[in-house]
């Protein structure tokens, strides 16, 4: 058993979050590598299909948000600059172990089973045709992120939890500064602007209840004491950010995909019923979450010949395992068709993505829309650049041209 002190320590930069995927090729098939966030958090990146999956699953791995604010502090590069996330976030259910984690969980199962999500889909497939006519309107060259894949999920999960849409581009402003921006004086801004934008929502909500999941949630934490306050702007800021980061990417990545492939996008014009299987692939090949959050060791834990001692954060590449080829034969090639069952991009174990119904249904009512809303629709003109974060897998703008 070694510890590859010696190995240089990965940046998980610009240069990186432009292509994981080669990146991944060569990580694989050594030990874990160390890493570096780009708000210079310092810990081991695994690559391996199974690795990832037996750490995914490893009930000795704590997200444990006080156990990890030490480590933070000690694993965080020399010359990373000072200042994070703001504290009242962070109580969420991905920060906790059980049983906290099975408490907060249980309160919103519910809300993203599959039945329950079969009922909002004429919802969403009406949001979705306004987008549509929207874009049938406007000019044949778009950016299909700000037009259409980001204002989808966003409207329903606003409608779920009862947010009105009035401050929704603010809103989005901020998360977005949350999730992908490595700079300390954004971070100090758009963490109080949220905490102070969810607070003043929950007031607003307690004195006007509505049929949605925030009522449901404040009730819960007023009536049988399941919730603490802070848990609760937690909690909603979670859902609201967990709700669209992500399913947007979904969206691009996998039009992305389809149409850089035109025979997988005949296909799948050809037999629409291989849509749902068309979005566990899209899931595979590109999903949305390119590293999962970070979970520390509690006690030594082995990958291989390598043993990572206790106290020390880990970073899952789902993007990689997803493209193992131990796990997925020819796995860079995009196959509509091919068994995905096992793929992570939901991630695995006790914090398997709760919204993964939603996300799946919302995807297949917008790839099948657009699809047959615009016969013709091609990739635009320009670059394409990918959002500079480890964590999100998604463009910063996508340009189609819809005719
Ligand atoms: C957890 C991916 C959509 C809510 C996760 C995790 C992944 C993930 C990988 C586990 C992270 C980890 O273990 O570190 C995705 C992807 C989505 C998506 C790829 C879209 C394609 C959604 C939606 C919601 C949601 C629409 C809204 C309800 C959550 C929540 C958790 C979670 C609440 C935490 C679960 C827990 O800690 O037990 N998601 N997600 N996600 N997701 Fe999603």
């Amino acid at each position: 058993m070694s510890i590859p002190d010696s190995e240089q320590v990965l940046r998980l930069d610009e240069d990186f979050t432009s292509d994981p995927y080669r990146v991944y090729d060569d990580l694989r098939v050594g030990p874990p590598r160390r890493a570096v966030f780009p708000r210079g958090t310092r810990g081991w990146l695994l690559t391996r299909y199974a690795d990832v999956r037996a750490a995914l699953a490893d009930p000795t791995l704590s997200k444990d948000v006080a156990g990890a604010a030490p480590l933070l502090e000690k694993h965080r590069d020399a010359d990373a600059p000072e200042g994070g996330f703001a504290p009242e976030l962070a109580a969420h259910m991905l920060n906790t172990d059980p049983p906290d984690h099975t408490r907060l969980r249980k309160l919103v199962n519910r809300a993203f089973t599959v039945r329950g999500v079969e009922s909002m889909r004429p919802r969403v497939e009406e949001i979705t045709a306004g987008l549509l006519d929207a874009m049938a309107a406007g000019p044949a060259d778009v950016d299909l992120l700000s037009a259409f894949a980001f204002p989808l999920p966003m409207t329903v999960i606003c409608e779920v939890l009862g947010v009105p849409d009035h401050d929704r581009d603010e809103f989005r402003k901020w998360t977005g500064v949350l999730v992908s921006s490595s700079k300390p004086e954004d971070l100090q801004t758009a963490g109080p602007w949220m905490v102070q934008y969810l607070v003043s929502l929950i007031a607003e909500k307690r004195s006007h209840p509505g049929p949605d999941l925030l009522t449901a949630l404040i009730e819960a934490s007023e009536d049988d004491d399941r919730l603490s306050e802070n848990e609760l702007v937690a909690m909603a800021f979670l859902l609201l950010v967990a709700g669209h980061e992500t399913t947007v990417n979904l969206v691009g990545n996998g039009l992305l995909a389809l149409l850089r492939d035109p025979d997988q996008l005949a296909a799948l014009r050809a037999d629409p019923s291989l849509l749902p299987a068309a979005v566990e692939e899209f899931l595979r090949y590109d999903g949305p979450v390119n590293i999962a959050s970070f979970r520390y060791t509690t006690q030594p834990v082995t990958f291989g010949d390598t043993t990572i001692p206790e106290g020390e954060f880990l970073f899952l590449a789902l993007g990689a395992a997803n493209r193992d080829p131990d796990r997925f034969p020819d796995p860079d090639r995009l196959d509509l068709t091919r068994p995905t069952s096992g793929h992570m991009a939901f991630g695995h174990g006790i914090h398997y993505c709760v919204g993964a119904p939603l996300a799946r249904m919302e995807a297949e009512v917008a790839l099948r829309g657009l699809l047959e809303r615009f016969p013709d629709i091609a990739l635009g003109d320009g670059e394409l650049r990918y959002r500079n974060s480890p964590i999100i897998r998604g463009l910063e703008e996508f340009p189609i041209r819809l005719r």
